[in-house]
């Protein structure tokens, strides 16, 4: 039997499906990481490893797995894994896209909504005892209907997130690295250059992998075009926007808020000036977390890592060249 190391505990389904077909060796903590040093030490003997976000798999990482095979990260995004060096070592990498895509977007819109009627800001305002009346300037926000949102990748999920918006009477506006004219027909959806849906769109949301292209993608200055009244809303990953600056341009009022599911450092140190700040909504990157959601991705990854280690094509590779080769 090939063995595998999974780095944390998945939905029991998935896992049990894992144990009849290879032998596990389970990391058991369910909401620490494994140190990168134990993962280094249990790739030594394992053919298969199913990983998550948290899991940096690098060049110590590949070079100590002599004996691996197939990488399955249990996530959409892999910026976690260095593809490259895998690929040049004939290791096959595969992800979970598809079965987060909905729940990720309404997890978008979740954060859209509550940055812009400042839900969690009223809610903490309810429990610590200030409401005193019904008040005609009490917690003013912002408009979602018939407001323009802004998609900054329109892949999967930034096409569902755009796809919402027209229930809100919205006006779409995207950009890509390439332009998608199917969803542009489907959804009515505008192409435009990111300095134009900056200044254009009221909400921006953001959608882009994590590249060495994408980091910092918006900064001091992309935030300088966004409007006074706008919102940014970022479940993609946190180093695609400069977290100090977006900090100092909602100190500053100089966009109205944001709502944020990821960050440059996962978790949030304790004094990051973001946390000081009430105009921000923050979550501990739950985009994917819903039951269903969590058990569909489990269970994609273990396919993955199964038809790979036995040579098949499996559903979700991420670079099958190495399977030609
Ligand atoms: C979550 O962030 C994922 O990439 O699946």
């Amino acid at each position: 039997m090939a063995k595998v190391y999974v780095t944390r505990p998945i939905a029991e389904e998935a896992l049990t499906a894992l144990r009849a077909e290879v032998e596990v060796e389970l990391w058991p903590e369910p909401e620490v990481p494994p140190p990168h040093e134990v993962i280094v030490e249990q790739v030594r003997a394992a053919e298969g490893l199913l990983c998550l976000l948290t899991d940096s798999i690098d060049a110590a990482v590949l070079s100590a797995g002599e004996r691996l095979r197939v990488i399955s990260n249990c996530a959409v995004g892999y910026d976690n894994v260095d593809v490259a060096a895998a690929t040049a070592r004939g290791i096959l990498v595969c992800n979970t896209p598809g079965v987060l895509t909905e729940t990720t977007a309404d997890l978008a819109w979740a954060l859209l909504m509550s940055a812009a009627r400042r839900t969690a800001e009223g809610d903490g305002y309810l429990r610590a005892g200030k409401w005193q009346s019904w008040s005609p300037q009490l917690l003013l926000g912002q408009d979602v209907y018939g407001a323009a949102l802004g998609v900054v990748g329109l892949g999967r999920i930034g096409a569902a997130v755009a796809r919402r918006g027209k229930g809100f009477g919205m006006r779409l506006l995207y950009t890509d690295v390439e332009r998608k004219p199917e969803v542009e027909r489907e959804l009515d959806i505008e192409y435009v250059d990111l300095e134009t849906l900056l200044h254009t769109a009221d909400f921006v949301s953001l959608h882009a992998p994590l590249t060495d292209d994408t980091v910092h993608f918006i900064g001091a200055e992309e935030l300088a075009l966004m409007k006074p009244t706008a919102i940014l809303v970022n479940t993609a990953r946190g180093p695609l926007v400069d977290q100090r600056a977006l900090a100092e341009a909602l100190r500053e009022r100089r966009i109205f808020a944001a709502g944020l599911d990821v960050f440059e450092s996962e978790p949030i140190p304790m004094d990051d000036p973001l946390l000081a700040l009430e105009n921000v909504v923050l979550l501990p990157h739950v985009g994917s977390a819903s039951v269903a959601t969590r058990t569909l991705m489990a269970k994609m990854a273990v396919e993955n890592l199964v038809a790979g280690l036995r040579g098949q094509r499996p559903p979700h590779p991420v670079n099958p060249e190495v399977l030609s080769s």
